[in-house]
């Protein structure tokens, strides 16, 4: 008699998703439909596929994705359910139209808007509340990579970020915050150490972490070929159906 043994151990989802930041237009959405969604069609089933838009492409895509594989995104969610918080978009009006995952602490909203990580951990718990997945950026400077500091600034990023959040429904970015918009990718195997680095903080290690940072189809394969890399973020690259079709359909 032969005994089979099951390998047991979880496979840990991928995720490729888009981060269209401030770019598209309803109209200019919708021809990049036109474009991308064909693309799909042999795109292995085990991708998660994640379009990440501004608010205003939101409705509309809702129902131009109803029935594909794409799931949707939001850029940002506030911590309270409603109230007079001018500008800024809550959870029960992101899952209202379909909304799936939300992006909380890009480094440009910490940059450029305050976000710090007490906040993300707030956003990041309103988005669990409300059944988003949130995807949560975490990353160094170059300067602080140059002193040294990648390691300690982000697990202490993460230690405050994730108190009492769910590590069943979360994704984790890692983006070098000089690697994002430059054109200077972050080696792949350098980023595969810094994601293991973070999968050691958390207490679910099927966690899926992805990589952002000037991801682009010359250097996906290579980038998805990395053990601990379960997936990328990606901006520019996003904005064109032929790279971001080359970047989900990586090999
Ligand atoms: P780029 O891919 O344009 O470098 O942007 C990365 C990013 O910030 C994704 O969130």
């Amino acid at each position: 008699m032969y005994s089979f043994e099951l390998d047991e151990s979880p496979v840990r989802k991928i995720v490729i998703a888009g981060n269209w930041k401030m770019f598209k237009t309803q109209a200019e959405s919708q021809e990049f439909l036109q474009g991308f969604l064909p693309t799909l069609e042999d795109t292995p089933q085990d991708r998660e596929v994640v379009l990440c838009v501004p608010f205003t492409d939101l409705n509309l895509l809702s129902k131009s994705l109803h029935g594909s594989r794409v799931q949707l995104g939001a850029q940002n969610v506030h911590w309270e359910d409603s109230g007079a918080y001018t500008g800024e978009i809550s959870g029960p009006m992101l899952q209202e139209i379909g909304v799936r995952y939300v992006i909380v602490g890009h480094s440009e909203r910490r940059q450029y808007f305050g976000e710090t990580d007490e906040t993300v951990n707030l956003r990041l718990k309103a988005a669990q509340r409300h059944g988003l997945t949130p995807i949560l950026c975490v990353g160094e400077t170059k300067q602080q990579r140059d002193a040294g500091e990648t390691e300690s600034l982000i697990i202490s990023q993460l230690e405050t970020d994730l108190v009492n959040i769910d590590q069943g429904n979360l994704v984790i970015a890692y983006e070098p915050i000089w690697a994002i918009g430059t054109g200077d990718t972050c080696e792949a195997s350098e980023a595969n150490r810094v994601i293991g680095v973070i999968r050691k903080q958390l207490k679910n290690p099927d966690v899926p972490i992805q990589y952002g940072g000037s991801v682009k189809p010359n250097n996906i394969d290579e980038i998805m070929a990395q053990p601990e890399i379960d997936g990328v973020l990606v901006g520019g690259a996003s904005l064109e159906p032929a790279s971001f079709a080359r970047i989900v359909n990586y090999k």
